[in-house]
């Protein structure tokens, strides 16, 4: 019987503390498609506030935040946006912005750093004088922190370079800030400071902040106005969304201060599987909450038989193509738990290699 669960798959996967129950219960709420609810107005005056911007939007997911933020700023169809080959938006969010918005992706290659090479963005601005048969270039995206290169952040220095890039071009820049927070932490940079230069920058709330659901886009008040009738299309606006909002305010409240513990858990967890015979990680890579690990391929231990065993001790973690495995860390991931997966993998390790070993001998003897 599994006497313990460590849930590492993702930092989405945090259940509502006691607080944030009892703050939902009470929460008082309105219509707010009709614009009356005064939590979900609480939170995005907050949120405004955090992210320096002139007004925010709550909107039920990440990807949805994306979308319309994508589909305002290249309104007219066959706009081009420029965005990581390994950016959230063009890999995991069903191409969204290109079925719903008629929005042509030009991807650049992001860097193990999650930047992008300035010159190659512009580079990949489509001349205007040739529109005859080139889409029209609209719009740069950045993520920060970028999830695919393992969390790493992307600083306001390198930010503002792409911000006067996109001026000089007269494009608009979108920063999906599903895990801003982080970045914001592990540089010691107000969150504000770092998505200065954006025109739109999203922030999910149920990422490592822990709450329930639910995810802010901030802007300009004209900008936000725009949001609030492309969420209704897709279908987004909620009635008594106070009721999740306040779980956000709660996730604000206890959470952030949470973020640098999150990322010393990471480093210890990171440096102690680099240590276990058969494992690599890329440590400089882990810079927030985001843990890569890589089973090497003379290794005893396929990334299967691994999955099992682990599960089996209560382990949960995320596969990530065959021998990569995510593992995220959240504020109900104690230290203990941390110790706990680096001894279970230690001994699943240990005793592969040992009847491995024994069975070559075998065969030898
Ligand atoms: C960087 C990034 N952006 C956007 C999203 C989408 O968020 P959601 O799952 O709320 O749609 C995610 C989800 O994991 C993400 O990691």
């Amino acid at each position: 019987m599994i006497e313990r669960r460590v849930d590492l798959r993702s930092d989405t996967v945090t259940k509502p503390t006691e607080a944030m129950r009892a703050a939902m219960a009470r929460a008082e709420v309105d219509d707010d498609v009709l614009g009356y609810d005064p939590t979900a107005a609480r939170l995005e005056k907050e949120m405004a506030k955090i992210m320096g911007k002139e007004a925010a939007l709550f909107v039920p997911s990440g990807t949805m935040a994306n979308l319309i933020s994508v589909l305002i700023h290249c309104e007219i169809r066959g706009s081009e946006v420029i965005l990581g080959d390994y950016s959230h938006i063009h890999i995991y969010e069903n191409g969204g912005i290109s079925t719903i918005g008629g929005v042509h992706p030009r991807t650049i290659k992001n860097n193990e750093d999650g930047t992008m090479d300035i010159h190659l963005i512009e580079e990949a601005i489509r001349n205007p004088n040739f529109a005859i048969c080139y889409p029209t270039t609209r719009l740069i995206c950045l993520e920060n922190s970028h999830a695919h290169s393992g969390g790493r952040c992307l600083t306001a220095e390198y930010t503002d370079k792409v911000g006067e890039l996109a001026k000089k071009h007269g494009l608009k820049l979108h920063i999906d800030g599903a895990r801003i927070f982080n970045a914001s932490v592990a540089l010691g940079v107000p969150v504000s400071r770092l998505v200065q230069a954006a025109d739109s920058v999203t922030a999910c709330l149920s990422k490592g902040l822990g709450a329930p659901a639910g995810t802010i886009i901030a802007g300009s008040k004209s900008f936000i106005s725009k949001a609030k009738i492309v969420r209704k299309t897709l279908g987004g606006a909620m009635r008594q969304v106070g009721v999740i909002c306040a779980a956000a305010l709660v996730a604000l409240e206890e959470n952030v201060g949470k973020l640098e513990s999150d990322h010393k858990k990471a480093k210890i967890l990171a440096e102690g599987l680099n240590k276990i015979k058969g494992l690599k990680v890329d440590l400089a890579s882990v810079e927030t909450n985001i843990v890569y690990f890589e089973i090497l391929e003379d290794s005893s231990i396929t990334e299967i038989e691994l999955f099992k065993y682990l599960e089996a001790h209560g382990i949960l973690v995320m596969p990530e193509g065959p021998l990569k495995t995510r593992l995220v860390i959240h504020h109900q991931i104690s230290e203990s738990d941390v110790q706990y997966t680096l001894s279970c993998i230690q001994v699943i390790l240990f005793f592969f290699f040992f009847f491995f070993l024994q069975a070559y001998l075998e065969i030898e003897s």
